[in-house]
């Protein structure tokens, strides 16, 4: 599957306009991006980066991250997926970077998904939900979200996000209603943000494959 992420990923280049600030999502499709972008780094103005592991990267690359507080709102943003649904939804947060990535979604004018095939589902929910959580309140989110929707969490023990919190991920789930789950879940006092990109989905999904399936 690697070779299809970096097929998708260089497609997503095509996206990049000169002088943009360019949104960088996390995991290993985009660490593909992150190399395609070091190659135009001089007709981009910088990046601003959605975890440590891909600030790291972009500095590797001489690439300038910036701070989304000083850029204002971006054109672009380019992040992989766990699942994609046929509605351009998302489970996100494998790599539990899921509320930086979430808050640059949501500052961004296009937000492009780059996956491989095995990504797309017709229902999202075979792979475990991430919900990050306050570490007081593991206990009682998950309690609460198996009340709510059936799904199993599981705390993801040794895991601490970038912002200092825990992961539950939850599974048995079928979400059938995207929109209802991640707007129920994130009602929940202690959940930080939930690793569900329906209201602010992907724009376009980027399919990597010998050619690669824009839609
Ligand atoms: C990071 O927290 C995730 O949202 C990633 O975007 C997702 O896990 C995709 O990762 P890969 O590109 O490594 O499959």
């Amino acid at each position: 599957m690697s070779e299809a992420k970096r097929l998708a990923a260089e497609k997503a280049i095509e996206f990049v306009d000169n002088g943009m600030v360019v949104g960088v999502g996390t995991g290993s499709t985009v660490a593909y991006f992150i190399d395609a972008l070091a190659r135009i780094q001089d007709r981009i103005a910088g990046a601003v980066s959605s975890s440590e592991q891909s600030t790291a990267r972009l500095k590797q690359h001489g690439i300038e991250v910036l701070d989304l507080n000083h850029t204002g709102n971006l054109s672009l943003y380019v992040d992989g997926a766990d699942e994609c649904d046929p509605g351009k939804c998302l489970i996100k947060g494998g790599g539990a970077a899921l509320t930086r990535e979430k808050i640059i979604a949501e500052a961004s004018e296009k937000f492009v998904c780059i996956v491989d095939p095995s990504k797309q589902v017709p229902v999202l929910g075979r792979f475990p939900l991430p919900v990050e959580v306050i570490p007081m309140a593991r206990s009682l989110v998950a309690r609460e979200i198996l009340a709510r929707t059936g799904g199993q969490p599981v705390w993801r023990d040794g895991t601490v996000t970038d912002n200092g919190n825990l992961i539950l991920d939850v599974h048995h789930l079928s979400i059938t209603d995207p929109v209802a789950v991640e707007r129920d879940l994130n009602q929940i006092p202690g959940v930080v943000t939930v690793g569900l990109f329906a209201r602010r989905r992907a724009d376009v999904v980027i399919v990597g494959g010998e050619p690669p399936q824009v839609l």
